[in-house]
């Protein structure tokens, strides 16, 4: 049967795999993949939620006023330099979106958020990846990378799947050397875990920096993932632009209200992220303990670099009920949950780390024996 031709990128990109077993009614898995908030929201976003869903046989507004306006006042800069998307991974598809002209490159740092590559395919953007160095950016190999094609250069920071963050005078040079003709996205989805000093925002370089953006969402600190809401910064100029490329009412009136009361509910939503903060360290000290190799994490979760065991092991945690990501022949990324889960998950790791070493011992003495009937 003949079908209906359709982009031949759409035979070739690959497809985001939710976990298994952590959505629907029958779910039970122990939801360490998704580098979600544990906590359930607080009641006063509840109660936004609910005011606003009695109003949904009307449009969303489609600028989102409320929430554009309370961001504006929360980082202290005009309206007009932010955008609210349906998700950051929304306007990360409007970036590539806009600057796919014939031949346009973006260049980003591998591993990284696992989405770029797939929304440069289907933007038509040729994908210019960065080997990590070490766990962390490369930023002297990526200003290398930058071409007279270069039209957008991501930076992950933290960096997700590795947890590691560039410092504010690295990241300044950086910027500094990037030519003003290409866009640089500073993607902040877990700014607000990041407890190291040398580590600020990329915001305040914007006002220095017209082809600066930075990319930050409801999702994580703020414990609205489900509702898909986050939003951009940069240079008037550059939103005007960006938002005639988003699509219109796209973000929904439950998510708007529901962001504006997290605004309001900032200082008690950030203590629970002290908590995952917290969380940690514990987590990773005790895996350190053990004999596992975690770099420092600025985000909330943990990157363990396992190689060619990295899909056995996320196999070994799905059948003891817990999803984390597993990134095949690399490593695997494992969020920090609430503390019985996290337990549950140091439990998995001690046991496979055992199970390996009578395996390994098992191995040794069959490997002894044959040498031995072979004398
Ligand atoms: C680095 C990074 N950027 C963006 C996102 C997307 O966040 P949102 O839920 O706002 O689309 C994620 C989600 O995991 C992420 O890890």
């Amino acid at each position: 049967m003949s079908h209906p031709p359709l982009r031949a990128v759409l035979e070739t990109v690959a497809s985001y795999k939710p976990s298994e077993g952590v959505h629907g009614p029958t779910a039970r898995t122990r939801p360490l993949s998704a580098n979600e908030s544990p906590h359930t929201p607080l009641p006063g976003i509840v109660e936004a939620i609910e005011e606003a869903g009695s109003t949904v046989n009307r449009y969303p507004d489609p600028g989102c006023g409320a929430l554009t306006g309370a961001l504006a006042r929360s980082h202290g800069i005009a309206e007009d330099r932010i955008v609210v998307g349906a998700g950051s991974v929304a306007l990360l598809q409007t970036l590539f979106q806009s600057i796919a002209d014939p031949g346009a490159e973006a260049v980003y740092a591998w591993p990284s958020f696992e989405v770029y590559p797939t929304l440069a395919a289907l933007a038509g953007v040729e994908s210019v990846q960065v080997p990590l160095d070490g766990e962390a950016h490369d930023l002297r190999a990526m200003t290398a990378r930058i071409s007279s094609r270069t039209r957008l250069v991501i930076i992950c920071n933290p960096n997700n799947p590795t947890g590691t963050a560039i410092g504010h005078e690295e990241l300044r040079e950086f910027v500094e050397a990037v030519p003003p003709t290409c866009l640089v996205a500073v993607d902040e989805a877990y700014h607000e875990y990041v407890r190291g000093p040398e580590v600020t925002s990329a915001l305040g370089l914007c006002a220095a920096h017209p082809n600066l953006v930075v990319l930050r969402t409801f999702s994580k600190a703020y414990g609205l993932a489900g509702l898909r809401t986050g939003y951009l910064v940069g240079d008037a100029r550059v939103v005007e632009r960006l938002r005639k490329a988003c699509l219109p009412y796209a973000v929904n009136t439950v998510a708007q209200r529901a962001a504006v009361a997290a605004l309001g509910l900032e200082e008690q939503l950030l203590r629970r992220v002290d908590s995952t903060v917290a969380e940690r360290t514990r987590v990773r000290d005790a895996l350190v303990r053990r004999g596992w190799e975690i770099p420092d994490s600025q985000a909330n979760f943990l990157w363990l670099r396992l190689g060619r065991n990295a899909a056995g092991f996320g196999a070994w945690c799905a059948g003891r009920d817990i999803a984390v990501r597993a990134f095949p022949d690399v490593g695997v990324r494992v969020s920090i949950g609430s503390a019985e889960d996290n337990d549950r998950f140091l439990a998995a790791a001690e046991e496979w780390r055992s199970a390996r070493r009578t395996a390994a011992a098992g191995a040794g003495r069959t490997r002894q024996a044959r040498k031995k009937a072979e004398a």
